[in-house]
């Protein structure tokens, strides 16, 4: 870490008393934090962006199962400020290098009546404000939290764009309301462990925005030992309140003090840009303690997938049902005929693949238990370590090798927790045996145990313990179905992917979504979306299949670039790319590691440009998505280098291209480009466009 300034002032400044205010800026001055003590001794905060105040009067704190004094009557014991001004090398990342700059105050409160201590510990960036609760060391060792108290009053009736609250999914398509219309349009906390429920519940990351120059998002960093927070909101105030995911005893957390809660994080922006430029998450995040981190590469893979999430084909080798897998014999069961990860199949794909330079191909229902995983709560569901008998694990990790690629492991766990903790030393000791360097994890379907959440703290430590155990290993981790994720991949550069969103395995769903998700989901972490669709009618795979992929192979080609991910796969199958060499060479050519990116123009769940120069060239790509609308874009380059010619290859829809026909209208164009140039492009309904600029005098050729 390369450190410009730090410095701490110890200003202690013991007694504020009601109604006075601390205040702390940014440091460009345009976002301020107040402080202040409610006439109960609650604590309050509220934000000002340019003078105008976008956060009103906040109440914090908790109320405990256990203990009182924890949500008012608090004096202020003393304040201390900081101020840090430092840059960080992500090992993978959108930019090679992030500015970490903010200035930081901890207040410290006391209840002397109750006798209980609580920190309040806020930073405030350029890019909005974080703040956490410190709960120092005091007379009880232990806490459980019963419900937290913090606020986030919005400055009025609001745009935003949500999904409901719900502790075990965020597979929804996003919703664009005022916040009043939540309560009519489907906004809910359904409760699998209680009976509380609300209306007007709502997932993080939540992206709002105020007026056309006041973009907000509320989230939350480094989630750890701790349950993901929900927001509530109360549409008579304005008021949205945290609202942890339960446990399974329906409170929400047991805490040992000391402890630190995770950061409750506000970005901001002048423009839609600046929320998807915002490193606020990251940078709330610990740096990471690995020592080692050459292990950890960015990987673009394919799958032995597509051919079964399309219905094709299928996961399971049998149709048994309902037998103990400690004692079924599968050498004695009679196949099905229609099981994808045999050894025959997947060699074909490692040929595919190896021979268009990927770096693994993904292979799922390689392990016996599939006849019984979905929907069956099974505790003993999988082991994770046997091969079905027509997938030859040694022969096939060996071929792979043989011709310059990895598989990837998979671990569905289906949700059946304490069965994946028990077996995950052995899993991931068979990957280290034949050279597997990287799993995706799932957890589909309710958590057992039964009654917990798919977010509660039990999970969320689980999720982390997975991610921490497989560095030990050297293994990176994709994690379908986890909690979503809060920056921890700055801590843990192993966790190279999550799901936790309604990814391109949801095969109807509308083209506004892959024009939302970087405003929301992405702000906590990359998402393994797995585009690459190049056929988009789906009954090709399997006759019963209806759907069809609903955006235009040129949006799928932009993906790459507009949704950030070190992991990237190209999940069609390879003979739909082997029609469209010309352009399936996009998807050869694109990188998955950057030096630098440039939000060029977006509008939430309208459309999104961005440009992104390759980690290892001088060489740029730029993606552009749009919704369901058309949009004709002119595309200004002045952020090549001046002087420096380019090779441009762009890849756009063609006229009659429509996400529900015609997806396949593609045109390709190749020119030369300077700085000075900008490119009339037409984005097609649910469309989009795809461009690399190889510098032409660069002594490192495209990849
Ligand atoms: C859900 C995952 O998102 C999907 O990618 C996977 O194929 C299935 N679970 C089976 O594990
Ligand atoms: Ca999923």
């Amino acid at each position: 870490m390369m450190k410009t300034h730090i410095f701490a002032i110890a200003a202690l400044c013991a007694g504020l008393t009601a109604g006075a205010a601390d205040t702390l800026s940014s440091p460009d001055g345009k976002i301020s934090v107040d402080f202040s003590l409610s006439p109960e001794g609650v604590p309050q905060y509220s934000v000002d962006y340019r003078g105008d105040k976008v956060i009103p009067v906040s109440s914090l704190g908790f109320r405990m199962k256990d203990a009182e004094g924890f949500d008012r009557g608090f004096t202020v014991a003393g304040v201390s400020r900081t101020s840090s001004d430092t840059k960080w090398a992500p090992v993978w990342g959108e930019n090679d290098s992030i500015r970490d700059n903010y200035n930081g105050m901890t207040v410290q409160l006391v209840n002397r009546k109750q006798n209980t201590k609580l920190n309040v510990e806020f930073r405030v960036y350029d890019d909005g404000v974080g703040f956490r609760y410190l709960f120092p060391k005091q007379k009880k060792k232990q806490l459980a939290v019963t419900d937290e108290l913090t606020e986030f009053a919005m400055p009025g009736d609001i745009t935003a764009w949500w999904i409901p609250g719900d502790y075990d999914t965020q597979e929804y398509e996003y919703v664009r309301t005022k916040l009043s219309e939540i309560r009519h349009t489907g906004g809910h906390m359904p409760n699998l462990s209680s009976t509380t429920f609300s209306p007007t519940g709502v997932q993080t990351s939540l992206m709002l925005k105020a007026n056309d120059s006041t973009y907000m998002n509320l989230h939350e960093a480094a989630l750890v030992d701790f349950p993901a927070m929900h927001l509530n909101l109360n549409d008579t105030t304005m008021v949205f309140q945290s609202w942890l995911t339960p446990n399974i005893d329906g409170y929400k957390a047991d805490i040992k003090l000391p402890f630190s809660t995770p950061w409750r994080v506000i970005m901001i922006g002048d423009r839609a840009t600046d929320i998807l430029a915002s490193n606020l998450v990251l940078n709330l995040n610990e740096p990471t303690k690995f020592t080692d981190t050459s292990w950890i590469t960015p990987i673009k893979y394919m799958g032995v997938w597509w051919e079964m999430i399309s219905g094709g084909r299928m996961w399971s080798y049998t149709d048994a049902h309902d037998f103990d897998l400690a004692t079924f014999d599968y050498s004695k069961a009679k196949p099905h005929g229609r099981h994808s990860a045999n050894t025959e199949n997947v060699k074909r794909y490692i040929d595919f693949a190896a021979a268009n330079g990927f770096d693994q191909l993904l292979v799922e229902g390689w392990n016996i238990g599939w006849e019984d995983w979905f929907g069956r709560e099974k505790d003993f569901v999988f082991d994770f370590i046997t091969p079905y008998p027509d997938f030859d694990i040694k022969a096939l990790n060996d071929y792979a090798h043989s011709k310059g690629i990895k598989l990837m492991m998979h671990h569905e766990t289906s949700s059946s927790l304490p069965n994946y903790d028990r077996w995950m030393d052995k899993a991931y000791d068979l990957m280290n045996q034949y050279g597997y360097d990287a799993v995706k994890s799932g957890y589909v379907g309710n958590i057992l145990p039964k009654g917990d959440n798919h977010y509660s703290q039990y999970a969320v430590n689980h999720y982390l313990n997975a991610v921490k155990k497989a560095a030990d290993k050297h293994i990176m981790v994709n994690a379908h179905e986890a909690v979503r994720p809060t920056g921890l991949c700055r801590t843990y550069p192993n966790l190279i992917g999550n799901e936790a969103a309604m990814g391109q395995e949801y095969q109807g769903m509308s083209p506004q979504h892959v024009t939302i998700l970087p405003f929301t989901r992405l702000k906590g972490g990359p998402l393994d979306f797995t585009p690459g669709i190049f056929e988009a009618n789906l009954s090709l795979y399997n006759p019963n299949n209806k759907e069809h992929k609903r955006a235009t192979l040129c949006n799928q080609l932009a993906l790459y670039v507009t949704m950030y991910s070190p992991l990237q796969m190209a999940c069609d199958i390879p003979e739909h790319y082997a029609e469209k060499m010309d352009a399936f060479q996009f998807i050869k050519d694109v990188p998955v590691d950057w030096k630098r990116s440039i939000y060029l123009d977006a509008e939430p769940a309208e459309y999104i440009v961005v440009a992104r120069e390759d980690k290892h060239s001088d060489n740029w790509y730029v993606g552009g998505v749009t919704n369901a609308t058309a949009r004709d874009y002119t595309l200004g380059l002045n952020f090549l280098e001046p002087g420096a010619t380019y090779h441009a290859r762009l890849y756009f829809d063609g006229p009659t291209a429509h996400y529900d026909r015609n997806q396949d209208k593609y045109i390709i164009t190749e020119f030369d480009v300077t700085n000075a140039d900008s490119l009339p492009i037409h984005m097609a309904p649910g469309g989009g466009f795809a461009l690399s600029l190889v510098k032409q005098d660069a002594a490192t050729p495209a990849k």
